[in-house]
């Protein structure tokens, strides 16, 4: 099958696309339903008693199913839209972290993350006096499960971890160290962002707090 038919971008060019870690190719189908929007149904979602604008919110909305079903969330209204992954991680980092985080507490990351998920809790931890703990990786640049408990303690009170490094590739037992975290009371925040288009992500299964991912 050539899957390459379905990229636009890819048909006259006699290239292998292996950037999608930063930049997906669309393919026809993602293409034509945002051209189909802008055709058919543009309009301020939620905003209006018009009925365009009535149409526009039943397309928005029905996202939020999708992307439910996608993830298999509980409800609906656990999923927020946002610009990316960095404008959640800031989100979440902004709300969560600066109103529940202080003094001597620990936020734990690993030392494989994105910026995007690493500068927020910088600044958390200059507004709230809350420390940062790394957890490092091996010679297989894994995070071993002696590390994992190493670093989460019972002053962890976040861990913000990347599910699979876009640096590296290492895919992180997000599972175990969700587990060990709830056990010493604190949330987790797993950046899907590597992760999601490559496997199955079930929220439920995996019992993370937080599930960041863009739509690229
Ligand atoms: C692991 C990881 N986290 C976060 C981001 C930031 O994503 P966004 O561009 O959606 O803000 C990226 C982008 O490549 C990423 O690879």
């Amino acid at each position: 099958m050539d899957i390459r038919k379905d990229f636009p971008v890819l048909v006259n060019r006699d290239v292998a696309y292996l950037d999608s870690g930063a930049t997906t190719q669309k393919p026809y189908k993602v293409i034509e339903a945002v051209d189909e929007f802008y055709k058919k149904y543009n309009a301020n979602p939620h905003r209006g008693a018009y009925s365009l604008s009535i149409e526009a919110t039943e397309k928005y909305e029905g996202v939020r199913d999708k992307v439910k079903e996608f993830i298999n969330a509980k409800h609906r209204e656990e999923i927020i839209f946002s610009k990316n992954a960095t404008e959640s991680l800031n989100l979440i980092a902004y709300s969560y972290g600066l109103d529940n985080l202080k003094e001597d507490d620990e936020i734990v990351l690993s030392i494989m993350e994105h910026h995007s998920n690493l500068v927020p809790w910088q600044k958390v931890c200059e507004a709230t006096g809350a420390k940062l703990s790394y957890m490092y990786i091996n010679e297989n640049y894994e995070i071993s499960d002696e590390e994992i408990e190493k670093k989460i303690t019972d002053k962890t009170k976040v861990v913000a971890i990347t599910h699979v490094s876009n640096v590296l590739g290492t895919i992180n037992d997000v599972k175990k160290i969700i587990k060990l975290a709830h056990k010493k009371g604190a949330i987790v925040i797993v950046d899907a962002s590597q992760s999601i288009p490559h496997e199955r992500i079930d929220v439920q299964e995996m019992d993370t707090d937080f599930l960041v991912f863009s739509r690229t």
